[in-house]
């Protein structure tokens, strides 16, 4: 049988061609010497420009930000809360950065847009207040039966509105209006990030479902996104004069932070992602999940609680790695670099039903972003070796997302485990977050790389 499955991946391999047309041979390069900086700049741009389409199509209303175009197989037009406001991030990012006077004017008015549209759907009957996780495109809430409320959206749309705050300040665009849109002391919080700030501080110790939309509970990441919303909050609060909220705020990141740590699984030696499962999917008996990983990326304010050099987040990490290699039978080709990555073991999950559980590329990009993040750490630290070599592993993940991507460049939600095709929600905005964030951590590396 085994020996029948890898006479299978060898003819796979051998047909890659179609599956990447463009990219094979780039990709044997790109696991050799470590990804050019003219390849991650590129990457970098293609995502904005992907995420944008996505940003106020056209029959919907503007600033929805919807989870795929695609509207059957699986149906992604729709507004979730949590992948629009990672996209909304990777945005800001962009606006930051951006030279480009056209370009920053274009961004700017598509998050002023998702502004307004947040602000529309906060104020939206749904049933379960701010936590109802997703919204048809023109803004009422998406009402049949689904995984909710998931707790981590207002945390991650607090986030996102607290950097556009911050930018928009920076550059002196910040109307007195605007800004008060945004934040302002009042109770009951009637501002858009005052509003998700407030939820978040009195609901987090409640059960909610997963960023997977299956289980609901006590969970990993969506404890550390609500610390980080509680912890920018803080910053903010006390930068306006909101002193009480400040410290409001503040104490929420620390009981947060207590409670983080008992996530901790000392038999299994990782971080698991979920505790005290009260209903939903029952078969995710590990606990191992790139959950974790991602709850680390969204939810790091870099003030070194769990780092990325950690012990306990590096041994959760080489474990998710170990168990992904195993698990697909395209990661026995010895010809494709890296590892391809899936949400967790146990995922059926296919996208138009439970066929199985597959690689993701937002999971595998987020392998990448993870290992740069290391290396940035131990640069930090002046171990300027042991960075070089972390980056180039983070490298072999970006590389092989790549290696199953077509010409066109789009990114599905997942990669088949057999075939190592993609399949499911074609040009996933979070894909796309995921790409821009994870380049843009190799950028902040480029002092480590010999230019080319
Ligand atoms: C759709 C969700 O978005 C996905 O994450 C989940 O696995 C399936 N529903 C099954 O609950
Ligand atoms: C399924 C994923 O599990 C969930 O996290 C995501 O929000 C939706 N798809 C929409 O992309």
């Amino acid at each position: 049988m085994r020996n029948r499955n890898s006479l299978w991946i060898v003819i796979l391999i051998a047909l890659a061609p179609a599956v990447a047309p463009a990219s094979r041979q780039q990709c044997r390069d790109l696991f050799a010497v470590g990804l050019s900086r003219s390849f991650v700049r590129a990457e970098a741009d293609r995502s904005v420009e992907r995420i944008l389409r996505n940003v106020s199509p056209a029959d919907a209303k503007p600033g929805v930000i919807v989870a795929a175009e695609q509207r059957e197989n699986p149906p992604y037009y729709y507004h979730w809360v949590r992948d629009a406001g990672l996209a909304a991030q990777a945005l800001v990012s962009a606006y930051n950065r951006s030279e480009d006077p056209s370009e920053r004017n274009l961004l700017r008015q598509r998050l002023q847009e998702y502004s307004r549209f947040s602000e529309f759907i906060q104020t939206q009957p749904t049933k379960t207040d701010l936590g109802e996780p997703k919204f048809n495109v023109d803004g009422t809430a998406y009402n049949d039966p689904w995984g909710r409320r998931q707790n981590d959206g207002p945390a991650i749309r607090a986030s996102s509105f607290i950097q556009l705050y911050r930018a928009l300040d920076r550059d002196g665009l910040l109307t007195p209006s605007e800004r008060l849109r945004l934040y302002k002391t009042e109770l009951p919080a009637r501002s858009v990030i005052k509003r998700d700030l407030e939820y978040v501080s009195h609901h987090w110790r409640e059960p909610c479902f997963d960023l997977w939309e299956e289980v609901k509970g006590d969970h990993f990441y969506t404890r550390m996104v609500q610390r980080r919303a509680m912890i920018e909050g803080a910053d903010l609060a006390d930068q306006v004069g909101d002193f009480g909220a400040a410290k409001w705020y503040r104490l929420q990141a620390r009981d947060i932070e207590r409670d983080m740590l008992s996530f901790w699984d000392v038999d299994k030696g990782y971080f698991v992602a979920t505790k005290n499962r009260l209903e939903g999917v029952s078969y995710k008996n590990s606990g191992l999940d790139i959950a974790v990983i991602l709850a680390l990326l969204h939810g790091s304010t870099g003030d070194g609680f769990l780092a990325f050099d950690d012990a306990k987040v590096v041994a959760t990490l080489e474990k998710i790695e170990t168990a992904f290699a195993a698990l697909y039978p395209i990661n026995r080709s010895p010809d494709a670099p890296g590892v391809a990555i899936g949400r967790y073991p146990e995922d059926r999950y296919s996208g138009d039903g439970f066929s199985g559980g597959n690689p993701w590329p937002l999971a595998t990009l987020a392998m990448a972003e993870a290992y740069y993040r290391m290396a940035e750490a131990k640069l930090k630290k002046g171990e300027a070796g042991l960075a070089n070599t972390l980056m180039l592993k983070g490298d072999r993940f970006v590389a092989r997302v790549k290696y199953h991507t077509g010409a066109d460049g789009s990114l599905y939600e997942q990669i088949n485990r057999d075939s190592g095709y993609m399949v499911s929600a074609k040009d996933l905005t979070w894909n796309y977050a995921a790409l821009f964030t994870a380049t843009a951590a190799r950028q902040r590396l480029s002092r480590i790389e010999t230019p080319r």
